[in-house]
């Protein structure tokens, strides 16, 4: 400051405090501005600069996205009509069988009658035979009794289709089933 000669004092005074004029420098003013008008011009526009959606649907697209890997929403997605569908889709029960194959044959036995997990081929259910019951058990497990859950290791759709192709199974009779396990359940929307 002091170059810059002799500093210019304000005309007022507060309780006898008076101050220097100081102004911000100019390019730091210029920058200020430039900020607040660029900010509509980012936030509202919908791909403003480069790539990519805008903040915006940026964000929606993540709600999204959180939202369909919560457990609950999955498990909310599918109705008994819906896997009884699937149950008669060939693709589907292609791909369920396949999952089924890989994950689940170790306990439930390849033909589903059943091993260290029960047999899942006749009309006794612990948890349930309704579809979306069969679904639901798949999904959360019964961690106390050994039966993991896969709702966060298998895709929404491939627990539907192993849901389907375990409904599938259904009265199949395999070789040396394990004993029935649970209650008789005869799914109302299954036949
Ligand atoms: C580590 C062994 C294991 C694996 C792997 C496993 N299960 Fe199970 N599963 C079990 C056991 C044990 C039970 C019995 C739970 C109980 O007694 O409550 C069970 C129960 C079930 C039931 C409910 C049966 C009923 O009577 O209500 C279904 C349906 C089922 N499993 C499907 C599957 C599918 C589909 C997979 C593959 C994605 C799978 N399980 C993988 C051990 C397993």
């Amino acid at each position: 400051m002091a170059d810059q000669g002799e500093d210019k004092l304000l005309g007022h005074s507060y309780d006898g405090i008076q101050e220097y004029d100081n102004p911000m420098p100019r390019w730091w003013v210029w920058v200020f501005w430039a900020t607040i008008i660029f900010v509509p011009f980012y936030y509202f526009l919908p791909a403003p600069f480069g790539e990519g959606e805008g903040v915006i649907a940026q964000y929606d697209a993540d709600v999204a996205q959180h939202q369909s890997s919560q457990p609950a929403q999955v498990a909310a997605t599918v109705t008994d009509d819906e896997l009884h569908e699937l149950s008669e889709d060939a693709a589907a029960l292609a791909d369920g069988k396949a999952v089924y194959a890989t994950n689940c044959a170790a306990c439930h036995r390849a033909d589903g009658g059943g091993l260290i997990g029960p047999n899942l081929t006749d009309d006794m259910w612990i948890h349930g035979g309704a579809p979306t019951q069969v679904h639901h058990t798949i999904a959360v497990g019964v961690l106390e009794k050994g039966m993991p859950p896969w709702e966060r290791i298998l895709k929404p759709e491939q627990l539907n289709h192993v849901a389907a192709y375990v409904l599938s199974l259904r009265g199949t009779n395999p070789p040396n089933p394990k004993a029935p396990e649970g209650t008789a359940a005869t799914p109302s929307s299954g036949s």
